[in-house]
């Protein structure tokens, strides 16, 4: 992916931070989805009083785009620190991970874990749930 859509992404997924709701852990979280069609998904993570109904940026991201008839995703940038303070890579839970493999190739699909406009990393799917269960497991025969 070219370095300008990766700003863009990372400048959206910042944005976000501004509408986390977090008053249990303070820990805000952001993520810009890119479709295949080119529109772009922001998410936040939204707690609960309850915890467990938390909802984490990415999901939020994939759910806003699949709720909208929209299944073909190309990449996420996901940004996150206490109190929104950017200061290490947030890298997605096991759940989101999960989620991410329900609509997305595992070879081609780039998570991107940024700080700043500067500094960030690019992981595929893969890389990071290696070995995961898909929707193809389901096709298999036998
Ligand atoms: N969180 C996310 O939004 N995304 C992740 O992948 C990791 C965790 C949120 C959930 C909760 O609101 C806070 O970070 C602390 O776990």
């Amino acid at each position: 992916m070219e370095t300008e859509q990766i700003k863009k992404l990372i400048k959206t997924a910042i944005r976000q931070l501004d509408f986390s709701y977090t008053p249990y852990s303070r820990f805000k979280v952001g993520a810009a989805l890119l479709a295949e069609n080119g529109q772009v998904y922001s998410g936040c993570n939204i707690e609960n009083a309850a915890y467990t109904p938390t909802n984490c940026a990415e999901r939020t991201a994939f759910f806003k785009a699949v709720s909208e008839g929209v299944v073909s995703f190309r990449a996420i940038c996901i940004v996150g620190g206490k109190d929104g303070v950017l200061t290490e890579y947030a890298p997605p839970c096991g759940v989101c991970r999960q989620v991410m493999m329900e609509f997305c190739d595992p070879e081609t699909f780039e998570v991107i874990l940024a700080v700043d406009e500067e500094t960030w990393q690019v992981y595929t799917l893969k890389e990071i749930l290696p070995a995961g269960f898909g929707p193809g497991n389901l096709k298999k025969e036998g």
